[in-house]
Formats: C-alpha cells, sequence, structure tokens
C-alpha cells in the first residue's frame, strides 16, 4: 500500500508512463459531469480478436474529446471468465489479456486526462469469480475452514445434504445456492451466488475482504482513477440467519421487511464499508468519487450518496418511467430534493449495460416499471424481445424522436447524465441474435424465459462498411445486425442532422449553460414540462403530439426541427431568453 497522496504527480506510480496528473483544485468535478459509459469489449478492437480493447479505447479519445463529455466509466476489464460480461472478476488488480495490460491501462489513462477526461472504473465488491483466488483457495479447504469463511458456505439439507440449504432462486434465475465438490471428492457444501453459479457472494463479515477491497481502491486510485462506479452496491452485508429460509428468492420480501433489515438488500450496516471506503478516497487529491449502483427505494438512497460515504448514487427512475410528462416532472422533483438533503447531486441515465437501449423502449408502448431490486427493467420491451425481438415491431422513428427529446432535457436537469456507448448515434436494441451467439446468463440460467441484455452490448458501429463495420479489423463477438450500419459514427459526424452532431452540440452547449444547481418549474400545459436554469436558460419539452408556443427568445437547440416557431410533438428545445 502506497502513502497518502497529497501532491498531483505522487499519484504516478513508478516505472508507468503516464503524464502529471492535472493539479485541478476541482474536487467537485463529478457534481454535474457526462459521463459516457464504455462497455469495453463492445467499443472498438485494435488487434482484430473481435473483442474491444483498451488499445482500441485509446484509438478512439478524440472522438470522446469531441462528444465533449466530462469522464468515461469503464464497465469491467477485468480477468473474467465472462460468465457475467466481466461482472465476475477473477483479480480486481489485474486487466483481462483479452483487454489489455496495466501498462496499457496506464496509457490510456494518461492518454484520457490528457484529452481532459476523467475516469471512472468499475468495482465489482457484492461476489467475486468462481475462478478468483479465493474462492479456488475455498474450495480446496475443508468445511469450516478460515478460507471458506470468506464466502457463504453451508451444509445441504436432507439425509446427505443433497438439497440446498435454502429455497432462494438467484436474480438470474435457477437457485442460488451450487453444490460443491470436496477436496476428497465427495459431494459436498453449498455456497451462496445471488446471480451466477459463478459469482459467489463474499462474506463482508471478513475483516480480509474488507481490508482487500481498501487495497483495489487505492491500487486504481494509485494507477490514476478519478472515480469508482461500484456494482449491486446495496448488497455485501447480509445476515444468514436461518430465520430467512422462508424466502422464496434473493429479492423476496422487499417490500415488507423494515427499513435496512432484508436479510440481503441495503441493509444498514453497508454503509459502515463505504465509510471505510470514503477515508481512502479522501487520501486522494482530489478526492476520489464513487456513484452507488444501489436499486432501493428513493429514501433510502441518500445513505449512499452521502459525502460521508459513497458520494452519489444511481437513481434509476427516468428509466424506468414512460415517455410521461407528469411522471417525468415528479421524478426530476423529487430527486433533486433527495439529493439535495443527502447533500449530494443526483445522476440521470436512461440507457446502460443492462436494459433495452431507450430509442427502442420509446418506440414500444408505455413500460410498467420495475420493481426495486429487480436489475433488469420489466414490461414490454421484455415482452418484445421475448416474441423474437423484430425491428419491424418497433416505432424507430418515433422512438428515436422521444429519445432525442429525453436526452435533451435530461443534459439540462441539475446533476451528471450518464450516457451509454451508442446511445449518441440513436442506436436501437439489437432483439434478434441467435441463441447459439448469446452470452448473457439471464438467458440460459432461465432457458431462455428472459431474452438477456446482450443487444445493448452489440460492438459499435463505426464505419458504414468492414466485416464488423469498423468495430475492428475483423470480426464482432457478437453479431451486429446489417442495419446497423446505417447508425455507423463516421458518416454520422459529417452530417449536421444526424443524432451524434445532435449529442456533440447539446454536450458543448451544457458546458457552457451549465451553472448553480437550481431548476424553477414554469406553468405549462399538461403535457409539456417548461423548467429554467440560471442565466435565462429554459428548457421546454412537449410530451404530446400537439405542437405548442415556446417563450421568446433565442433557440440554441432543439431536439427535432420546429415547426414554424412552434415546439411539435415528442420534442425539447433549449432556449435562451
Ligand atoms: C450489476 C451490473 C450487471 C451485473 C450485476 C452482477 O447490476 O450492472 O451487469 O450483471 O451487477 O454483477
Ligand atoms: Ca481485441
Amino acid at each position: 500500500m502506497s502513502a497518502p497522496h497529497t501532491g498531483s504527480t505522487a499519484t504516478i506510480p513508478a516505472g508507468t508512463a503516464t503524464v502529471p496528473y492535472p493539479d485541478t483544485p476541482d474536487a467537485d468535478w463529478w457534481r454535474q459531469a457526462a459521463v459516457y459509459q464504455i462497455y469495453p469489449r463492445s467499443f472498438a478492437d485494435a488487434n482484430g480478436d473481435g473483442i474491444g480493447d483498451l488499445r482500441g479505447v485509446i484509438s478512439r479519445i478524440d472522438y470522446l474529446k469531441e462528444l465533449g463529455i466530462d469522464a468515461v466509466w469503464l464497465s469491467p476489464f477485468y480477468p473474467s471468465a465472462l460468465a457475467d460480461g466481466g461482472y465476475d472478476v477473477a483479480d480486481y488488480r489485474d486487466i483481462d489479456p483479452r483487454i489489455g495490460t496495466l501498462e496499457e491501462f496506464d496509457e490510456m489513462v494518461a492518454a484520457l486526462h490528457g484529452a481532459g477526461l476523467k475516469i471512472v472504473v468499475d468495482i465489482v465488491p457484492n461476489h467475486t469469480s468462481d475462478l478468483h483466488a479465493w474462492f479456488r483457495e475455498a474450495l480446496a479447504s475443508p468445511r469450516g475452514s478460515s478460507a471458506r469463511g470468506r464466502y457463504i458456505f453451508r451444509d445441504g439439507k436432507g439425509e446427505h445434504g443433497e438439497l440446498p440449504p435454502n429455497g432462494w432462486a438467484s436474480i438470474f434465475g435457477g437457485p442460488a445456492w451450487e453444490r460443491v465438490t470436496e477436496p476428497d471428492g465427495t459431494p459436498g457444501q453449498w455456497y451462496l451466488h445471488l446471480f451466477a453459479k459463478e459469482q459467489p457472494d463474499l462474506n463482508w463479515d471478513r475483516r480480509d475482504v474488507r481490508d482487500d477491497f481498501l487495497a483495489t481502491l487505492r491500487f486504481w486510485s494509485d494507477r490514476g482513477a478519478d472515480g469508482f462506479r461500484i456494482d449491486v452496491a446495496h448488497g455485501l452485508t447480509k445476515n444468514m440467519d436461518p430465520a430467512f429460509d422462508a424466502l422464496r428468492t434473493v429479492i423476496d420480501g422487499l417490500d415488507t421487511f423494515e427499513d435496512g433489515q432484508h436479510p440481503i438488500w441495503d441493509r444498514d450496516e453497508v454503509h459502515e464499508v463505504y465509510a471505510e471506503w470514503r477515508t481512502v478516497f479522501n487520501e486522494y487529491a482530489p478526492p476520489r468519487t464513487a456513484v452507488a449502483e444501489a436499486w432501493v427505494e428513493a429514501h433510502r438512497l441518500a445513505r449512499y450518496a452521502s459525502p460521508d460515504g459513497l458520494g452519489q448514487a444511481f437513481n434509476f427512475d427516468l428509466l424506468e418511467a414512460d415517455f410521461d410528462a407528469a411522471q417525468f416532472r415528479r421524478i426530476i422533483a423529487d430527486n433533486l430534493a433527495l439529493a439535495t438533503r443527502a447533500g449530494s447531486s443526483t445522476t440521470w441515465v436512461f440507457s446502460n449495460h443492462d436494459v433495452t437501449r431507450h430509442a427502442t423502449r420509446y418506440g414500444l408502448p408505455p413500460a410498467a416499471s420495475a420493481r426495486p431490486g429487480d436489475m433488469l427493467v420489466g414490461g414490454p420491451d421484455k415482452a418484445w424481445l421475448l416474441r423474437g425481438g423484430d425491428p419491424a415491431e418497433v416505432d424507430i422513428a418515433r422512438g428515436l424522436r422521444r429519445a432525442r427529446a429525453a436526452t435533451l432535457l435530461m443534459l439540462a436537469l441539475p446533476g451528471s447524465a450518464y450516457l451509454y456507448q451508442g446511445e449518441e448515434l440513436g442506436l436501437p436494441e439489437v432483439g434478434q441474435i441467435p441463441a447459439a451467439d448469446r452470452q448473457d446468463p439471464t438467458f440460459f440460467r432461465t432457458h431462455g424465459a428472459e431474452i438477456g441484455r446482450d443487444g445493448c452490448r452489440v460492438p459499435l458501429p463505426w464505419e458504414p462498411t468492414g466485416t464488423s463495420l469498423g468495430f475492428g479489423p475483423y470480426g464482432s463477438h457478437l453479431p451486429q445486425p446489417t442495419w446497423f450500419a446505417d447508425y455507423a459514427a463516421g458518416p454520422q459526424a459529417a452530417d449536421p442532422t444526424s443524432t451524434l452532431s445532435f449529442y456533440r452540440r447539446a454536450l458543448a452547449l451544457r458546458h457552457e449553460l451549465q451553472g448553480a444547481e437550481h431548476l424553477h418549474w414554469q406553468d405549462a400545459a399538461a403535457d409539456v414540462l417548461h423548467f429554467t436554469r440560471p442565466g435565462g436558460w429554459h428548457v421546454v419539452t412537449n410530451f404530446g403530439t400537439t405542437p405548442v408556443d415556446l417563450p421568446e427568445g433565442e433557440v440554441l437547440l432543439a431536439s427535432a426541427p420546429l415547426a414554424g416557431g412552434c415546439l411539435p410533438g415528442e420534442t425539447t428545445a433549449w432556449i435562451r431568453v
């Protein structure tokens, strides 16, 4: 472990090629940042093995810079058997050889920082991969051993322990327990996995588990990571009292348990873990930041977002909402109030690597909202995927029109905005992927009852031609449909009316306009939201279909062409008054 850092260059480990970290007094950079999520395996492939890599990211830094984002969040790049797209981490302090090397990571960080962009690293603390050294050690060690104690092992029920310790089902389908073979070859104990069986849950009562994650946070902070995205932040600590064995699934009972007392999720004591993490973050200048992925009730989010804890939390409310003025208004008002109470800023997001892309969701009839704790958003997009995911069933034009309107509204809100790779191209979900090509464990564990998340993880189309549309020199690890060519970044960059040009303009303007974290609602018709930000910045979204009048002023940007000075349906405009 290295000493606490105070200066800007002290964070660079000896022997790496990184340039000094810019000496910024701006400890608040994250509060209103636009953060672009890269799913590394599907972003850009430099060496042509069909899998995106760090060299690919490095090759696209100009693109990121021109897009106008403030930070990049990279989904896991760690060594992994890819049982869950890399969220099964075999070594938290290394890079998957298929993705790159630590030296390339340093080079990427230097290049991002050189371009004025921050980097956010994904930390997966609830579970490791079953290939992690600790789990291999646990399997090789006897029941009751200290090595097993780092995970959650139990004896099975039944005469010979042949039945799982309880009936819990995993989030990804199937039982939440897997039986192991003991070192002597006999059938043995069972271990808990809330997700895939290749993702054994850690025991967060263990001091060595806690210490190891502190070491990991320092490791990446020392290498220049500016912040962390915390996977399943509402997991980690558990109460394995047999009294809870009656639950049916690992998300059962979320509504009935007293706050903070569900055996698995959102337990009060998880914040002791994050208080320790905060002391590590604050060893650095500027302090490292963190954002919690916590699927909890809105009133519970503040604890994760507290300055004594992780500092910020995702709110998935807009992502779960219909394209509806009243829902948007309530969500925006509630979350701004909650963030203020937490002493934080809020986050907004419409798409990520876990959900159907919003250009497609908005082209389907309204969605039923998911229940808290559901990792994967339910609703008509799931039904559409199950019907075969035919693009002909989606109103693509309407979906994109609404997506652009929603995004322009989001980019005008106080707080940080999270963008998912490809949404700046207007990419729809890929619904049609042959079963043999699918990768998401939810598809396999549910025997196809869930289609899963591969459709938003298809490698990006950079060019309209080429074997993988410019993703790399050869293939693509998930098949790209032929219509992906129509969304290629290259031609869009040259077309001022493209979705890419629209995102660039919006992000550039956001930089100019984003000021104090205030928002004031203005009177508007039922289908319309109208708010102002400091500096005469008016934002009007017409959720309906009839054109409405705009306030007098200079139209800075609109998500669709205006209709003779009026704001057409399903359109957002930014106006300076
Ligand atoms: C988070 C990730 C998701 C992953 C799960 C288990 O929800 O976003 O992709 O499958 O955690 O790690
Ligand atoms: Ca590659």
